[in-house]
Order: structure tokens, then sequence, then C-alpha cells
């Protein structure tokens, strides 16, 4: 398998990892999951849970349709989500308990909004977009920080009956508007400005220039956040508050519009291994009870639970685990504007204290900045609270696991590793606390019903010990339906390498209990701190500048953001490469892509290397680039790697000819 060189130490690590932690019979007396769910018959499991966690203006006749590779999930339903999410408790009498506590960047700003507040936001909002003509049906796109109108603007499209997509705030203007011309979005939400780590992200700047190429979005919405002079067009773009000012707040005066259970609720673009993001197709009723559902079990939700995902609602893990499932279930959450480090390295252990939080789910590369920080910034703080930590995103090295079990849930806390994707919807491999023994390092088991294997090359499944494919066999209520506009896509994407299996993209081992090892990517597919990135979009934006001949990038292991992008370049007309036009390569990704994606080393070098039929051997420079550990100010063409890029290359042509 050709994983097997980038899998190694992964593959170590599950070999000498030995630690185990048994359920703490406190905590086993008390948990949501019993050990039996496991036997669960799948359609009786979720025939009951989408009944138990979700309210349905006409109750589904149909469990599900299977024709591979189309599902469809609870057919005959008809609901809406943002009754499920804040209409019915606000009925039930919850309208006073938070649904978030909201904490601005700027340290002293802090908001609770209670399920009623909640809803009268979001129906005066959706009141205003009514007036700019947005119904069911209507594709909207969301550019925004993370602000408390930010979920409020997600569920307003919802209660219409809109399909939104919701854009990371750290994208350029070109993803932005290729994302909003895919979709054919015609209004778009956005802000002025937003906080990141004390600066001022120039959202409402970055949409007009987007705007600019997306001639179908009629009407910009724009919050004030930081009161910043941005460009308004007349006739197009209109403030938040003027939209809002003259439009009733009354549930009543704009009901939630109910929907098939197969409407769509929302794309998500995500990297594939084209230059063209995947518009990831979710729909209403399948989604809601696989996020609310596992929302349930994993983290082991109560009514008092104070719940925070420190993920940014621009990605899937904040669409689902902070925004649906957590609302749909009725639990109090914390939203955060900020950065961990702003003001300083203690800000989440102040949050954590202040609100009494008692589980949180974040993200290894998070975890491990944490761990170099030191522990004394959690030290500083009560953090007794905690009884439950999560993580997701990428593989979680051991040393992280124990290092956040210990110093942040002191020594007590059960962690859970939850592997899932954009597509996947909710989590699909993951311990059920209070039932699962737990090992560093591992996402232990599918979540009841959940059938995933691995698989070798050949389609066989491995037996223990063995690594190979990911794979999942069965369908699940918040599998993504589709690709937006392209089925052959979706076909040849997840469903071509094994006839009827859904065909991950991640390689994983299952030891001799079972549990299963995930270990990164197989394909050309990054993930540089939990975003994912692939190689052919940064050789996309490299390859248009105007001085680049030919471009290669490719993934490194890094010791905080799990990878990093490394770009191999050759210039045009034999020109030199010199730190300043490293650093203009790497403004032209940020520009082109959005920050987070540009390379941290480029190495100019006079020739890729390259198979005789053309094609460049990217793992040749994965090699290179991991053996050499470049340093962060590698910026002139190395001729000792140049000499090894080639000698490199001579040999694997010579072994391949032989
Ligand atoms: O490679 C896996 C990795 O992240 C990929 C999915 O990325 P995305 O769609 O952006 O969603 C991230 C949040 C759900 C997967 O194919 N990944 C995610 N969680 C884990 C993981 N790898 C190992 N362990 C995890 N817990």
């Amino acid at each position: 398998m050709s994983t097997e060189q980038s899998q190694g130490p992964a593959i170590e690590t599950m070999l000498l990892e030995q630690r185990r932690y048994q359920p703490d019979p406190a905590f086993v007396q008390q948990a949501n999951a019993k050990a039996q769910i496991y036997q669960s018959d799948p359609d009786e499991f979720w025939t009951e849970e989408a009944r138990r966690r979700v309210s349905w203006f006409q109750p589904f006749t149909q469990l599900k349709e299977w024709n591979a590779p189309f599902a469809k999930w609870y057919l005959g339903g008809r609901l809406n989500v943002c009754y499920n999410c804040i209409d019915r408790h606000v009925e039930s009498g919850q309208g006073d308990k938070v649904a978030f506590h909201w904490e601005g960047e700027p340290a002293d700003e802090r908001v609770d909004i209670t399920f009623a507040d909640l809803q009268r936001r979001v129906v005066r909002f959706a009141n205003g977009l009514k007036k700019l003509g947005v119904g069911k049906g209507t594709p909207v796109a969301i550019y925004m920080g993370m602000t408390p109108e930010l979920p409020v603007a997600m569920l307003a499209c919802t209660r219409l009956g809109a399909p939104h997509t919701v854009v990371f705030g750290g994208f350029s203007s070109d993803s932005l508007s290729s994302r909003m011309n895919d979709m054919g979005c015609e209004v778009l939400i956005t802000q002025d400005e937003g906080w990141r780590r004390g600066k001022r992200v120039p959202l409402m700047q970055t949409s007009a220039e987007a705007m600019a190429a997306s001639p179908g979005v009629r009407h910009a919405v724009v919050l004030r956040r930081t009161e910043a002079e941005v460009p308004m067009t007349e006739g197009r773009d209109v403030w938040w508050h003027d939209l809002c000012a003259d439009v009733s707040d009354e549930p009543e005066s704009c009901p939630c519009e109910p929907m098939d259970s197969e409407d769509v609720l929302f794309l998500m673009y995500t990297s594939g291994t084209t230059a063209k993001p995947k518009g990831i197709v979710h729909t209403t009723a399948g989604y809601l009870v696989g996020t609310a559902t596992t929302h349930h079990y994993v983290f082991d939700i109560k009514p008092d639970t104070v719940y925070w995902c420190a993920a940014d609602v621009g990605w899937i893990t904040g669409h689902s685990y902070i925004v649906y499932g957590p609302l749909c279930n009725g639990t109090t959450s914390v939203l955060y504007e900020g950065t961990p480090d702003f003001p300083d390295k203690d800000r989440w252990w102040e949050i954590v204290e202040r609100y009494r939080v008692s589980v949180l789910y974040t993200a290894p590369t998070a975890i491990r900045s944490h761990m170099k920080w030191g522990p004394e910034y959690a030290r500083k703080h009560d953090l007794s609270s905690l009884k439950l930590l999560g993580s997701v995103g990428e593989p979680i090295n051991p040393e992280a696991w124990v290092w956040y079990r210990e110093h942040i849930g002191g020594d007590r806390t059960p962690v859970v590793d939850t592997w899932w994707q954009t597509e996947t919807g909710m989590i699909m491999i993951t311990p059920l606390p209070g039932v699962t023994t737990l090992k560093p390092g591992s996402a232990t088991q599918p979540f009841p019903t959940v059938d995933a294997a691995v698989f070798s090359e050949k389609g066989e499944p491995v037996p223990p010990g063995g690594g190979g494919y990911l794979v999942l066999r069965q369908p699940w209520p918040a599998m993504l339906r589709g690709i937006h506009g392209d089925p052959e896509r979706y076909q040849e994407t997840y469903w071509s390498k094994y006839e009827g299996l859904y065909f991950v993209g991640d390689g994983a081992r299952v030891d001799e209990e079972g549990d299963f090892w995930l270990l990164g990517r197989i394909d050309d597919v990054m993930n540089v701190a939990g975003h994912r990135i692939s190689t052919i979009e940064v050789e996309s934006a490299l390859v248009d500048h105007q001085k680049v001949a030919e471009a290669a990038a490719c993934g490194r292991n890094d010791p905080q953001t799990g990878q990093a992008v490394v770009a191999y370049v050759t210039l045009k007309g034999g020109q030199e490469g010199s730190p300043e036009m490293m650093q203009e390569l790497r403004q032209h990704v940020a520009r082109k892509i959005g920050k987070f994606a540009a390379p941290t080393n480029i190495v100019f070098t006079p020739e890729l290397p390259k198979t005789r039929s053309g094609k460049i051997m990217r793992r040749l420079l994965r090699d290179v680039a991991e053996k050499r550990q470049l340093g962060d100010t590698t910026t002139l063409a190395d001729p000792a790697v140049v000499e090894e890029l080639s000698s490199r290359g001579r040999e694997l042509a010579a072994s391949e000819e032989a």
C-alpha cells in the first residue's frame, strides 16, 4: 500500500501504546450509553431515536431507502430543523434556559442567550430575510466570524427552508465566490469585520471582492460588529440592523416551514483530490437525527450539561456539534469568538471556570498548542466542572491524549477521540463514555449500528492487526446525499473503489480487540491544524502566479499542526528563488485559498521529479520533506535537496523500468 511509509510512526505508536483506561464505576452508573446499546438492531435503533429526539410535523412512513450509492432516510416525514432546535424547547417551558453563553474575543463582551432570546433573534432575522426574497429553496451563503448572529443566520435560513452554505471566515474572496457560484447563492450574510487574536478580519471587504465575481448574489446583509467603515453598494448591500428594524419577532409572524425529510439543509464545501472543492449535500431529517443522537450518547449530555465545542461554526464540526446537534437536544453551550491565546494563553481555562463547563470538545492541534505553552495556564483555574473531554479532526497522538486527560481532565475524565468527516455528517467511530475501555490514540469502536471495516487493496476485509483502507458498509442517517451538481464525481470519489461500499480515504488498522486506529489520509488531501486542503488546490494556486512554471505540494508531519504544507516550485525562465519570492508566493496562496493553506516551506528547484509518464512523484517529495524536517526559514534552492530529489528520482525511475 502506497501509504505504508507515511503511516510508519502511527503504526509504531499503536504497537507500543499499552495504556488502558477502564470506565469509572461512578460514571458508568449515570451514563447515557449502556453496554447493550451495541446489540441494537440498526433499523429499530434509528426508528426509535428519530421518534425520541426529533419532533415531526408529519411522521415518517419508511425508515430508509438504499439504492447504492443513493440513500434516503425517514421517507414521508415532514419537520423543520429550526423548530426542533428552538421553538419546541420554548413551547415546553425551556425558554429561560441558556442556549449560548457567548463570549466575544475582547474580554469584556459577554451575553447569555436563552432559547427564548434565540427564538426572537431568529424570527426577526428570518422576517428580514423574507424582505429580500429569501424563502424555501433560496440558496444563501454565510461568511462570518463566531458571533451569535452566525447560528442565528443559519437557523433563520432553516426556519424558512433556505439551504445555506457557511464559508469559514479564513477563506479568501476567490474561495468564497467559487462556492457561491457553485451553489447559485442569491444572498450573502456577512459582517463588517471579525476579531481574531486582537486583529480585525476584513470580512465585508473580502465579501465585496467575492461578490464582484458572483453576479448571482442579489443582496448582502452586513452585521455591524467592529463598527469599521466598509464598502457598501447601494441597492445591493444592507445592514443587518436596518433590515430588522421594523419587523416582528413574534414566532407566529414567521412560522417554521414544513420540510420534507430529504430536502436539502445545507452544503458544506470540502477539499477533495482535485482543485475544485466538493459541495457536500446534507439533508434535513437524517442529519438532525444522526447529530442529535450521537451528541447525546458520545458526550453524555444531561439537562444541566454545559457543553463547549471549541471549533469554528464554519466547519462541519461546528454545524453538527455547536449548532444542530446540541440545540436539538436543548443543550446549553459556550460560543467563543476568538483564539485560545488572547489576551493570554489561559483564556480557554478562564472560560471553563466561568461557565462551569462540563464537556469540552476540541482538536488535537489545539491540545498540542496548550501542551507547548505548558500546564501552568490550566493550573491557574478551577477546571473541576469538567467531566468529559473530546477530540476530533485528526489522529491524536497518545502523548497529547494523556496530557489532555491529566492536565485538563484532572486525570479523571474520559477522553473520547471521535472519528468522522464532513461527508459522514455525524460521529462514526468513537468510544462511548461509561462503556468503552479507552486507549490513547485509538478512536476505538464504530458508533452503535455503524458498520466500519478495514479493506485490503484487493477489496478483502483485513484481519485484526492488519492495516488498510477504511470503508463503511451500511448507510447511516447523516450520510452525505451527494456532491452538489456532480453525481458522477460522487460515484467516482466514494463508491468506485469497492462496489457498494463507501470509501473513506483514510488508512486504518483494527487491533486484536477490534479497536480502530486511524492512520491519516491516503489520498492527496492534507490535514493542517484540522483544515482539509488538497495538494492540487495549493498547486493550482501556485501555478496561477505569473512567475511560477511548475509546482508540487505535499504534507509533512508537524508536531503542532499534524501536517504542514511543503511546496516545491520551479520558476519560469530559470529564475532563482529568494526569501522575498517565497513570501510573495505564500501570500499568493493565502489570497487564492486562505492563509491557513499557505505553505510553511517552499523549496525552489530547477526541476520536479517525475515518472516517465510525466506524473509528479509526490511520494518522493513527501519523503524528502519528512526526512529533512525543513525549518521554517528554508527558502533558497538548496543544492542538496535538488541533488537528493534528482538522484532519488533517477533511482525510482530506474526501478520502475526494471
Ligand atoms: O482524515 C480524517 C480526519 O479528518 C478527515 C475529515 O476532515 P473533515 O471533513 O474536515 O472533518 C473534520 C471534522 C470531522 C478524516 O477523513 N479525522 C477526523 N477526525 C479524526 C480524523 N483522523 C483521525 N482521528 C480522528 N478522530
